[in-house]
């Protein structure tokens, strides 16, 4: 009997031991190429003689980049696509897919529309899944971001963070996250605009580890670091009803002043420069953005190495 792939579907899902293998490894791996070249293969090339497929329903710079380079510095390849160019796109049934991507390549990443397509991607595949974004998650991203927080201050299990904005997919993988690394999580967030009602159920159990206010400068002060994420993401239809909503929400230094001195800033990217963020914000000193981006193909090459079983 062979066993079950591992599929990288959901934060909330994993082994706490697991995920903290991952950041581990991710951190070593950046450490060993340091200087070289982006195309050059790590040592160990974990995914050497594999191949990865990308699925892409919505659009993507940052995921479809890190994940291209990221298999590849680990020695493997990829096939890309979008879903509208596959018969997919046409309605040929998703566990089909599956099934016929399953006899072609060793791994699938996909970004979708609904987080239910990935689940059963994921039950019908006899490789592994990696969710790449869906409505509801965005499990790659927190790893990136945690990579990056502890680059520049250290170990976050009992550190603070804060999140501002909307209760979105970003959101609601730092709640899963919260749970499996220890770290305080306060959301400010309008309450018509709150994390979905299974994540703020699994926010209570958590017992107080995981705050919610509609008070940004609450939610802020003291934080080892504020994250926000775009008001208005890849779906969502409600535009200008979530800019109205979203005003007081904006990151700019003042709000960054109430953080901890040493505190950091962190976007998943894409910014709407003046919007959910200002552009001195942005651009600032305690602004990580640019390593968080970087981060996602380092993050991406431990998940696809613990996919492979090589972690
Ligand atoms: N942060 C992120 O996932 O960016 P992309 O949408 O560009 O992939
Ligand atoms: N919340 C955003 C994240 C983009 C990376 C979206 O889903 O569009």
């Amino acid at each position: 009997m062979t066993s079950s792939p591992r599929h990288f579907l959901d934060l909330w899902r994993m082994e706490s031991a697991d995920l903290r293998a991952i950041l581990d490894d991710a951190r070593t791996r950046k450490a060993a190429r340091a200087g070289w070249t982006q195309g050059r293969v790590d040592s160990d090339a974990p995914a050497r003689d594999r191949v990865l497929a990308m699925i892409f329903e919505k659009h993507s710079t940052r995921t479809r980049f890190s994940f291209d380079a990221a298999m590849r510095q680990l020695g493997g390849d990829v096939i890309i696509s979008t879903s509208a160019d596959m018969q997919l796109g046409r309605g040929e049934p998703i566990e089909d897919t599956a099934k016929v991507l399953s006899r072609m390549v060793d791994a699938i990443m996909i970004r979708a529309n609904t987080h239910e397509d990935v689940e059963r991607l994921a039950l019908a595949s006899t490789v592994p899944v990696i969710n790449g974004l869906t409505d509801k998650s965005h499990p790659c991203q927190i790893l990136a971001d945690l990579l990056t927080f502890e680059e520049h201050l250290g170990p976050v299990k009992g550190r603070t963070l804060a999140w501002v904005g909307d209760g979105n997919n970003v959101c609601a993988s730092f709640i899963h996250a919260a749970g499996k690394f220890g770290f305080k999580l306060n959301i400010a967030c309008p309450t018509v605009y709150h994390p979905d009602l299974t994540d703020l159920a699994r926010a209570s159990e958590m017992q107080g580890q995981v705050t919610m206010t509609e008070d940004p400068r609450a939610a802020v002060r003291g934080a080892d670091c504020v994250i926000t994420d775009t008001w208005v993401s890849m779906g969502d239809t409600d535009h200008d009803a979530r800019l109205a909503a979203f005003e007081p929400y904006q990151v700019d230094d003042e709000l960054m002043d109430l953080a901890a001195k040493d505190g950091i800033f962190l976007h998943c990217l894409p910014a709407h420069r003046g919007e959910e963020v200002t552009d001195a914000v942005m651009d600032g000193p305690r602004s990580k953005i640019w390593d968080e981006a970087e981060n996602r193909i380092h993050a991406q090459k431990s998940i696809l190495a613990w996919c492979f079983g090589a972690i």
